[in-house]
């Protein structure tokens, strides 16, 4: 449980099932979570909930009223990896409970317990590039763009590049050059190999 100066972050409860069953049903919500919009009943909606909880490389929480503790959305990490220290974001908020700042705040809680518990170096995430309010939201708060998956997700008969955007945590690592962070060189070796790199970083020698 996180507790912020707005919203609480929790874990889900039996009291959340309409309000994540409205959610899940939501089609335009889903598209924008590059999810695919399937009619969901109840145990579906149950069992969303419950595998999400019980991963153990993600942790996911209800986004909540601080009045009232009532569900106005979800926040996320999934794919927590322990070596390389990152994970990847999804956030999502009721239609009624948007444009009012609880989805920068939500993203605030989230990064500090990230860096300070998960000791995660850095966010990853992929947005559709006509998400205008995700987009808006992860650049206020500090998400760079460092690819494009072009032409990445199938809907209603476009297809959508994906832009894929990282925060780093830790404020004390160098950061790397943004021009050259997506650019891999191919240098050829004296030894025959061919070299990778990937901003000036050695990856390998073969
Ligand atoms: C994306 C989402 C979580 C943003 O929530 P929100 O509550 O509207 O965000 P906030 O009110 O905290 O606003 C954050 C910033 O984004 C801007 N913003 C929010 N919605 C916007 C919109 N539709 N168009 C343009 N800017 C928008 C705000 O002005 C604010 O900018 P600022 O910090 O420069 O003032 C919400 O729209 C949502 O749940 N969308 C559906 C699910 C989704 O797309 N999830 C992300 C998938 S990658």
């Amino acid at each position: 449980m996180i507790n912020g100066q707005r919203l609480t972050l929790r874990p889900w409860n039996e009291g959340d099932l309409a309000f994540f069953q409205r959610l899940r049903n939501d089609v335009e919500t889903q598209i924008q979570l590059l999810a695919i919009p399937r009619p969901n009943p109840m145990h579906r909606v149950r069992k969303w909930l419950e595998n999400r909880s019980n991963a153990l490389d993600a942790a996911f929480f209800v986004i909540a009223g601080i009045v009232d503790d009532s569900a106005i959305g979800f926040i996320e990490l999934r794919e927590i990896h322990p070596v390389h220290c990152w994970g990847s974001l999804g956030i999502c908020l009721d239609r009624d409970a948007r444009g009012k700042g609880f989805a920068s705040h939500a993203l605030e809680l989230m990064e500090s317990y990230a860096r300070r518990v998960l000791m995660l170096r850095k966010i990853v995430l992929n947005v559709a590039s006509t998400n205008d309010g995700a987009r808006r939201l992860y650049e206020s708060a500090g998400y760079r763009t460092v690819g494009i998956h072009h032409q990445h997700y199938h809907v209603a008969g476009e297809w959508l590049d994906a832009l894929v955007m990282e925060k780093r945590l830790n404020v004390e690592e160098p950061q790397p050059e943004a021009a050259t962070t997506s650019r891999i060189d191919r240098q050829h070796v004296p030894s025959g190999g061919v070299r990778h790199r990937v901003s000036g970083e050695r990856l390998a020698t073969p």
